[in-house]
């Protein structure tokens, strides 16, 4: 297997099957915003999916929210974002260019070579204007991340639910930054989804809870079929950590560009709840049945992106493999991740086999995303399925409508195995969640 790919070949794999279209195609494009298209919307379903179930469902102790984009702009003020989130830019004398200064490894401008101006802070969130004036007073932000919304509904959640410290609220959705410099592919957007927990504890067990939730994420791309040796932990310098960080790990993803961060997760102490307490005037803090004390507890965030998952998992996948005198590209997705579970392919058009195969489908639709093609020939169509990543393919032959029998074709392997028509959903889900639960590869389950 190989094990790095270039983005080019993804992009291209994107735009030709519909997993990701450029954003208003037909204008020319929106620059660095993207389209999911048919493909490309399941895959983004199953990564948040599979997160929501290991993060939420499978644990005792999370609930999820939630939470509105737009949010009282105090609450910008309280987090720090009004005042400090932004980069270092320079522009251009000649051609206007802007660049953030921190990426500059010249004193020049890049594209032509002209004088840059001295840096100024550019802040990353994208203003907008509620109700019909465009006054300052009027001024809301889309929202740069998605924590802010589960802080400010901390004391909502402890009340409406009997959850105790410690505990967790999870949430996915949009979020919105002006980045200045965007680029390889949905790597860095300025309309991204991100997937992020705040996970509440109380002062003192901070360092254990860190840790668990290092591994706990680490582990959680590997359970899903990414390989080891793409994946790093990377401990942030002191000079580096956020200013409500008292400790961050990156997740990082070999991208093709080098190792870039996937997910952080950092050690926020009480930075959140004494800021939002402080600017609203409603306390925050939580009363600690054991020693009868309010105490503000402290704050561990692991936050990921949905996009940067998604690119990651589909670098992953992807492969080219030897197959008799051609190439076979196949993506190796994970069963939980595969936009099409399986696909269900009559031999030919004969109007027997179709309107049995369309009766399998039509059985099969209500248990599992599935695709159906007749055309071209049975190689091709497994190799169009390979290029999706679909992991199991369904084939009705002339043989099918004397023996009720049809084929399964499990793309890892090519492994071919004939069962009859009324086992075939139990034979499917046992294929299939074998992967789910065991996460072993197809096949190897049995
Ligand atoms: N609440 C903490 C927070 O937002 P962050 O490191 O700024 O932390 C978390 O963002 C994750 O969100 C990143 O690891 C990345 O996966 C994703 N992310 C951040 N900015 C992004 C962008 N411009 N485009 C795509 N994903 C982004």
């Amino acid at each position: 297997m190989s094990t790095k790919v270039e983005m080019e070949k993804i992009v291209s794999l994107s735009r030709r099957r519909g997993f990701i279209f450029p954003s208003s195609e037909i204008y020319g494009g929106l620059s660095s915003c993207w389209d999911y298209g048919p493909l490309g919307v399941e895959l983004k379903r199953n990564v948040k999916q599979a997160w929501w179930q290991a993060m939420v469902q499978e644990r005792d102790d999370m609930v999820g929210l939630d939470a509105s984009i737009l949010m009282h702009p105090q609450v910008w003020i309280a987090s720090g974002h009004v005042a400090g989130f932004s980069d270092p830019l320079v522009e251009c004398r000649s051609c206007h260019q802007r660049w953030r200064s921190t990426d500059l490894k010249v004193t020049v401008c890049p594209a032509c070579g002209g004088e840059l101006t001295e840096p100024r802070q550019f802040n990353l969130m994208f203003k907008t204007f509620m109700g019909p004036t465009e006054a300052d007073a009027d001024v809301v932000y889309l929202r740069p991340e998605t924590a802010q919304g589960m802080f400010v509904n901390f004391e909502n959640v402890l009340n409406t639910t009997r959850k105790r410290l410690p505990f967790g609220i999870a949430q996915t959705g949009k979020s919105f930054r002006n980045e200045i410099t965007t680029g390889n592919f949905i790597f860095r957007s300025r309309e991204f989804e991100q997937m992020e927990i705040e996970f509440f504890v109380k002062p003192g067990t901070d360092k254990r809870w860190f840790e668990h939730w290092v591994n706990e994420r680490f582990n959680w791309y590997l359970k899903l079929g990414m390989k080891k040796e793409h994946l790093r932990l990377r401990q942030h310098a002191k000079d580096e950590l956020a200013h409500y960080a008292r400790d961050c790990y990156d997740i990082e993803y070999l991208f093709p560009m080098g190792w870039s961060e996937l997910e952080g997760i950092a050690n926020r102490g009480d930075f959140d709840l004494v800021q939002h307490t402080k600017f609203s005037g409603k306390s925050l803090d939580y009363f600690d049945e054991e020693t009868k004390e309010r105490i503000v507890p402290y704050i561990i965030e692991p936050s990921a992106g949905v996009d940067r998952s998604f690119l990651a998992f589909l670098l992953d996948a992807y492969d080219e493999e030897p197959d008799k005198n051609e190439t076979r590209t196949v993506l190796h997705f994970h069963a939980a991740l595969a936009p099409y579970k399986v696909a269900v392919l009559p031999l030919s058009k004969r109007e027997q086999l179709v309107t049995q195969a369309k009766k399998i489908y039509a059985d099969l639709r209500p248990l599992w995303m599935t695709d159906y093609d007749d055309t071209q020939s049975i190689g091709r169509r497994y190799r169009r399925q390979d290029e999706i990543g679909t992991p199991l393919c369904v084939t009705i032959d002339f043989q099918s409508l004397e023996d009720n029998q049809v084929t399964i074709r499990a793309r890892d392997t090519m492994e071919q195995i004939r069962v009859p028509i009324n086992e075939l959903k139990t034979i499917l889900s046992a294929k299939l969640s074998g992967e789910l639960l065991s996460n072993q590869p197809l096949w190897s389950a049995k």
